[in-house]
């Protein structure tokens, strides 16, 4: 239980992560903000049943968030996130702000399409921000495979177009959403939560599952789905952002009066007391939701 190289500047990454490849590891990398959770910690699993050298970096990215939104008091505590990565990583990389945004920079990376709905419209720059800080983690860990969670559905999506259409070659990968065993997807932010909005924040998972129970039997009307999800949570949260039912692969809304196909995104987004929470399903995709506890 010796723990992982923790490294913050950028040329010992690029050198330990240049070493594994010398030594002819593969390297596997997690992106997070970290405040980290079971899910984060599942991500790792997967890049180390994947690849020999597993890289998670550690940054609370500013370009992601919006002037109103929580970077300054978004949880923080590497020394915790290091001790729960235990030996599960070779590498943390923790690069400082000014690494990473020297300041005479002129570039963004924008993904178009995938960013035109669901989170895009409400939190403007924040795929931007995304994709950028990504690009850059990349370039920096050099990566033959990169997990990512569903629970960012969204991101996700966008971010294996953007691998896609920079040709950069790396395994962009997908992993299932972990949840607390009500149901709750697991996130950073639930710490924000009072008791009360925790309880409340569990009508996410309930709606989406209700939709998903009726999908099961046969529902296929866009709408109907839709709004069997909004009444479930739209009483119990505070506002809601959107709750939307997309093609599950170019991420545009469906008509209400709209047939689905057999496979098809169920997302939500909405806040609980000052906190915004997502969630999704890929109905006719994803296994039943466990509501129970
Ligand atoms: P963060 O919110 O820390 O999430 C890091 C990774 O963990 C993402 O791929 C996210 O989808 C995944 N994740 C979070 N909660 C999860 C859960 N309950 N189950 C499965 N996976 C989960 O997403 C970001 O950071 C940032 O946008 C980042 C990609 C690091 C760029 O700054």
């Amino acid at each position: 239980m010796s723990g992982p190289l923790v490294v913050r500047t950028l040329p010992e990454t690029r050198a330990a992560c240049d070493g594994a490849r010398a030594r002819g590891l593969d390297v596997a990398f997690v992106p997070t903000m970290g405040a980290l959770h079971d899910g984060h910690l599942a991500l790792v699993k997967e890049g180390r049943r994947r690849a020999r050298f597993v890289v998670c970096s550690i940054f609370v990215n500013p370009t992601q968030f919006g002037p109103n939104e929580d970077f300054a008091r978004y949880p923080r505590d590497l020394e915790g996130d290091v001790r729960k990565l235990g030996d599960l990583v070779d590498v943390v990389f923790a690069p400082r702000l000014e690494d990473m945004y020297p300041g005479e920079e002129r570039t963004r990376v924008r993904v178009g399409g995938l960013t035109d709905h669901l989170c895009g419209p409400h939190r403007p720059g924040h795929f931007e921000g995304v994709t950028t800080i990504v690009t850059k983690l990349f370039s920096v860990v050099g990566p033959c495979t990169a997990i990512f969670g569903k629970k960012d559905y969204q991101q996700l999506a966008v971010l294996r177009r953007m691998t896609a259409d920079l040709l950069l070659p790396i395994e962009v990968v997908g992993h299932p959403i972990l949840r607390e065993a009500d149901g709750l997807a697991m996130s950073s932010r639930n710490v924000y939560l009072s008791s009360d909005e925790r309880a409340r924040a569990l009508s996410l998972s309930r709606g989406l599952a209700a939709a998903q129970r009726a999908f099961a039997a046969g529902e296929r009307g866009a709408g109907a789905l839709r709004r069997l999800a909004e009444s479930e949570i739209a009483p119990r949260v505070t506002s809601v952002d959107y709750v939307t039912v997309a093609d599950a692969d170019a991420l545009v809304p469906l008509e209400e009066d709209a047939k689905t196909p057999g496979r098809v995104l169920l997302a939500v987004a909405c806040r609980v007391g000052r906190t915004r929470l997502i969630d999704n399903v890929v109905l006719g995709e994803d296994a039943p939701l466990s509501t129970a506890g």
